[in-house]
């Protein structure tokens, strides 16, 4: 196992923005719906997209993936059976269940379980799935579903869900009739999906909002070209990097509308921005100022964002609080942020961050994907060297990390655990 060191350092440059991890995974789930040999470019290569593509392959897919372009041929899909091993290692295998499902009328696809930052159940994509006409039964750890033909309905989502949208969307596009979907997730990536289905001649009303219609067809995707939006998670780390360190950093291949929310409670911490095409440029301040923050769904502040925040919090002048309202778990990074010296306290859902504070190294361990990117950027400016361990948790999310981080400055190693 590898674990990554950092020194204490002063950062500047510019960092480019790769493809976002959690819009390629639902894209290349909708391939399962193609009946064409499908390119996606700005294809992010980290761990969670390899895991993706594992199974599709698994499932009897062929593709190629190189120089951040996948080409993808899922027409001799044979399989229909995601199997615990892969589901254990990426929650996000679940999206296959609504195209496999409307395409081959059955597949098994294992329960996810709980994960490091809460139990995240999928009762609700299921229930969407049995108000569209499926049999579900829960088979030896595997959902086993089976259908004729899904029927369009009306969905109501009892809680919004970004993967549950995901898969009702999908799922809903060789459905019978028109499907409903009301209190859908509307993130940016959810948006790329229903354009992508847009292009490919499905009527789809109601993009970017909480209420979508689909027409449900008989025949497979004709799914055109198309390329990854921007990771606003990646941008928003990197920016938080520029933050904590209280420096100029420039992070370009960025859609600004849709990290808008994150900027804005950098704003709020008396950083200011230059805009430019594509880009967009972080510069120091005189004084890092507190912020509440309070996570909820898109176009609110995002719950993959918190914890960076929680480790700029640290070096804000005065008391900063961050209330996490989506995952009941997510506090895992403030044990680690403590042993590096900082002094936060949890009560329920919030977390009370006292600054200043000097942050000093030490052995931490990553607990998830954004938990460790807080650990890394801690590091950038705890004194002396700071060894994070369990490191891969963020080569599933962050592409080219070790790289990045070089090329702005940062001091780091990657080396096996002694
Ligand atoms: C997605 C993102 C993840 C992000 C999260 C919230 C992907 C691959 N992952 O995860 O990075 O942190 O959105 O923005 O896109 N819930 C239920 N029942 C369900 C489904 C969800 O109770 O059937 C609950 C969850 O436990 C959680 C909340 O709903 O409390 C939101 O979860 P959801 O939006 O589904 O998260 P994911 O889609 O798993």
């Amino acid at each position: 196992m590898k674990l990554l060191k950092i020194e204490n350092s002063s950062i500047s440059g510019e960092v480019p923005i790769s493809g976002a991890k959690n819009s390629a995974l639902p894209l290349i789930s909708l391939t399962i719906l193609a009946k064409n040999r499908v390119t996606i470019s700005n294809m992010p290569n980290v761990a969670d997209i390899n895991t993706m593509l594992k199974l599709l392959k698994l499932l009897g897919s062929e593709f190629e993936f190189e120089n951040n372009i996948l080409n993808i041929d899922t027409s001799k899909i044979s399989s229909t059976t995601a199997t615990y091993d892969i589901v254990k290692t990426m929650r996000a295998s679940i999206l296959v269940l609504g195209p496999l499902l409307a395409r081959f009328g059955e597949c098994r696809v294992s329960l996810p379980g709980g994960c490091a930052i809460g139990l995240r159940p999928v009762d609700l994509h299921l229930k969407a799935l049995q108000k569209m006409g499926a049999k579900i039964t829960i088979e030896n750890g595997y959902i086993h579903a089976v259908c004729n033909k899904l029927q369009g309905t009306e969905i109501i989502f009892d809680k919004i869900t970004v993967t549950g949208t995901e898969n009702i969307i999908m799922a809903s596009v060789l459905a019978k009739g028109e499907t409903k979907i009301l209190n859908a997730a509307k993130e940016p990536e959810i948006v790329q999906l229903c354009n992508t289905l847009k292009n490919s001649g499905v009527k789809i009303e109601g993009i970017g909002t909480s209420s979508l219609t689909i027409e449900g067809r008989d025949d497979l995707l004709e799914i055109e070209p198309l390329s990854v939006i921007p990771d606003r998670i990646e941008a928003g780390t990197y920016l938080c990097a520029g933050a904590i360190a209280n420096s100029k950093l420039t992070i370009k291949n960025i859609i600004l509308s849709d990290i808008e929310n994150i900027v804005s409670k950098l704003k709020d911490m008396n950083f200011d921005f230059k805009i430019e095409p594509n880009k967009i440029t972080i510069l120091p301040t005189d004084t890092i100022k507190p912020i509440n923050i309070v996570t909820s769904e898109h176009p609110g502040f995002p719950t993959d964002m918190q914890a960076q925040f929680m480790a700029v919090a640290t070096q804000a002048d005065g008391v900063s609080t961050i209330e996490e309202r989506l995952f009941e778990n997510r506090f895992m990074h403030v044990a680690e942020l403590q042993r590096m010296g900082a002094d936060i306290r949890i009560s329920g859902k919030v977390a009370t961050i006292y600054g200043k504070n000097r942050l000093i190294g030490a052995d931490v361990m990553a607990t998830d994907l954004r938990a460790s990117s807080a650990l890394v950027l801690a590091g950038i400016i705890a004194k002396g060297e700071t060894k994070i361990h369990r490191i891969y948790h963020l080569f599933r999310g962050y592409e080219n990390l070790i790289k990045k981080l070089e090329k702005i400055g940062v001091k780091l190693t990657l080396c096996d655990e002694e």
